[in-house]
């Protein structure tokens, strides 16, 4: 039998914007009792500083963007505590959620700079315990061996109305053709950047969530786990 040890301690899952990965990433974790960890808040969280610094996140001058990174103290908190992000001890949870931020992540995750600093933030995070962790390449770039790979797909108007359901209750009324028009920009950004595009590794299990609840979907994903955990040798649920 194999042991945890040939491969990494992760459950991938990854899929484009509103494909339901934060919600059924964080309620597994809860009920497996693993630490999560949304990879998507920390390019958040990264860009809203530098946007703050007035560094910018389409085209940093490289010494900038250096710099900027080598003196950037980033924890993820995750399911841990109350707060998921801090940044130099400031917490940046509560406002990494709009749109705009949105905007300043996608341009900044395509940076490769960018990229390499929060995959070995992301590396080191999963070095102890078993995690789940979700994002765009998680299954293909940061851990190519994670003992399980979950793919998660929807239609892009399916994706749309629950961002723009989710945005409408935060009090962001925004018109469903912009969350439409905005999410399909993000894919053309997420799938066609050059540095870790967004793509299903060949061993992901793809699940197709348009016409399924999140009940459905999370047991779904369960029964994947559990089914790879066990012909791996993997014994922790
Ligand atoms: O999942 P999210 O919408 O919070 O992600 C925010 C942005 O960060 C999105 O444009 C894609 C990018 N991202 C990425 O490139 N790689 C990841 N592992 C996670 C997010």
């Amino acid at each position: 039998m194999m042991t945890i040890m040939e491969f990494s301690n992760v459950i991938a899952i990854d899929g484009p914007s509103g494909s339901g990965k934060s919600t059924l990433a964080k309620r597994l974790a809860a009920e497996l009792n693993l630490l999560y960890i949304d990879t998507g808040s920390m390019y958040r969280a990264l860009a809203l500083k530098a946007s703050e610094e007035s560094l910018s996140t389409v085209s940093p001058p490289e010494e900038e963007l250096k710099k900027f990174l080598a003196k950037i103290n980033l924890r993820y908190l995750g399911n841990l505590s109350d707060k998921l992000i801090e940044i130099d001890g400031v917490d940046f949870t509560a406002k990494i959620r709009g749109h705009q931020v949105s905007e300043l992540a996608s341009n900044f995750s395509k940076i490769t700079m960018v990229r390499d600093f929060l995959t070995d933030v992301q590396r080191k995070l999963a070095s102890e315990k078993i995690v789940v962790m979700e994002g765009r390449d998680i299954g293909t770039v940061v851990f190519p061996n994670a003992f399980c790979k979950i793919f998660l797909s929807a239609s892009s108007e399916v994706r749309a109305k629950r961002r723009w359901l989710e945005l409408n209750e935060r009090g962001q009324n925004i018109d469903l053709d912009v969350v439409l028009k905005d999410i399909e920009q993000r894919d053309h950004k997420d799938i066609n950047r050059d540095t870790a595009p967004l793509k299903k590794a060949i061993d992901a299990h793809e699940i197709d969530s348009s016409d399924k609840d999140q009940e459905q979907v999370l047991a779904l994903i369960k029964e994947i786990v559990k089914k790879t955990a066990t012909e791996k040798g993997i014994d922790f649920i």
